[in-house]
């Protein structure tokens, strides 16, 4: 069995104070680099953008969950560019060749293809939103919540877990729009699979086996939506969050997970700033390609406005390795057909729950 490791954004968003990130534009003049400066991003990137037609228009749907892609792979294009400078210079905490048995070089080359892969990602996906004579996605300011290597890369791999939960139900709302988008399917298919790839690494990283489970969690794009607005500084780019509001997705109230988590049957303490009851409220687990898992909550208190209550985490059921999202619901002992039915009934999530 290996160690287990949580990333509770919430909390570590407590314990570091971040200054808020914005490099753009980068020197590679992305996110609108000329002709030429494209070339040498797709050289760094190891790789080409696709060259095919792409949809000349799109259903709603469509724009919508291109837009929240869009948001996601230029907050990571950020994320790594802040991490590649800080291995590159040696910043306190990011001395990567300590982890053993990693070589200073390697994560380099590493870290500059995956940043220059996900300007490509970004650029694509804004391209086809440009295409079809939609809105395109712009940087906003960031604030990363961790200060070592170690952490970055436990970070990395959470939210990229995040992205991996949610780009199918991008490609399945790409599917039933049908029309011009079935195109994307294959294409984001592609992209589910290069992200999982530098998961392998993230995981590797942290001695963890470099696959999680043999049915990686999904997710709700709601719940992607939110966990990103953690790393965006609040107000640095409200065109985009309204656009992404109009387009139906919700932003839910934070709930943390107090507790470290580990692979078997344990209870779990959470915290959500608001009023939480067990007559009123539940928790759910997504895990895995499961059903999502309804569980009573118990033992509420009452701390600085926030409400800590507990609720047993049943992973010996059939939870997956790797990412577990949790979810506080409006109701209680209601069993969730699927992961966007416990997305409409969600008030406080996702809680981020990582098992090695
Ligand atoms: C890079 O280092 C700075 C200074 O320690 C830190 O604030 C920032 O979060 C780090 N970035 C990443 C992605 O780890
Ligand atoms: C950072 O440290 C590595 C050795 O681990 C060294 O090779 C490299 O030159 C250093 N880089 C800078 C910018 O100081
Ligand atoms: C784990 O919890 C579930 C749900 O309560 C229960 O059905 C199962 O028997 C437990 N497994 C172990 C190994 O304790
Ligand atoms: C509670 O969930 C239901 C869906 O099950 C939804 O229709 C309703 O709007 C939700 N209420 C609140 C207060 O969020």
């Amino acid at each position: 069995m290996h160690n287990s490791a949580i990333i509770a954004f919430l909390a570590l968003s407590a314990s570091v104070t971040a200054a808020p990130y914005s490099p753009f534009p980068l020197p590679d003049g992305f996110p609108e680099p000329s002709p030429t400066q494209l070339a040498e991003i797709e050289t760094l990137a190891q790789g080409t953008l696709p060259n095919g037609a792409l949809p000349s228009s799109l259903k709603a749907t469509g724009v919508t969950t291109l837009q929240l892609i869009a948001l996601n792979e230029i907050f990571e294009v950020a994320f790594f560019t802040s991490l590649l400078s800080n291995v590159t210079n040696n910043v306190t905490g990011y001395d990567a060749a300590a982890i053993a048995p990693l070589d200073y070089n390697y994560v380099i080359d590493t870290l500059t293809a995956v940043v220059n892969q996900e300007q490509l990602h970004a650029a694509g996906v804004n391209g086809i939103l440009a295409n079809a004579g939609e809105t395109q996605i712009t940087p906003c300011e960031y604030e990363f919540p961790v200060a070592t290597f170690v952490d970055a890369i436990a970070l990395a791999q959470t939210f990229t877990d995040v992205v991996l939960g949610t780009l199918p139900e991008a490609q399945a709302a790409f599917a039933a729009d049908a029309g011009d988008e079935s195109g994307l399917v294959p294409l984001f298919g592609s992209v589910i699979a290069q992200e999982g790839e530098q998961n392998g690494f993230y995981r590797y990283v942290q001695k963890k086996t470099a696959s999680a489970s043999p049915f990686l969690t999904g997710g709700s794009p709601s719940f992607a939506f939110t966990a990103l607005q953690m790393f965006i500084v609040p107000g640095s780019c409200p065109q985009d969050i309204a656009t992404l509001t109009a387009g139906g997705l919700s932003t839910f109230g934070p709930l943390e997970v107090i507790t470290t988590p580990e692979a078997q049957n344990m209870t779990l303490e959470f915290a959500a700033p608001g009023d939480v009851g067990p007559d009123t409220n539940s928790i759910v687990y997504i895990s895995g390609q499961n059903l999502p898992v309804t569980v009573p909550i118990s033992t509420v208190t009452s701390i600085a406005g926030y409400s800590h209550f507990t609720a047993s985490f049943p992973f010996d059921s059939g939870f997956a390795h790797g990412l577990t999202i949790a979810a506080l619901v409006n109701s209680t002992g209601q069993t969730f057909p699927s992961n966007d039915a416990v997305a409409a009934a969600t008030l406080f999530g996702p809680g981020l729950i990582e098992v090695g």
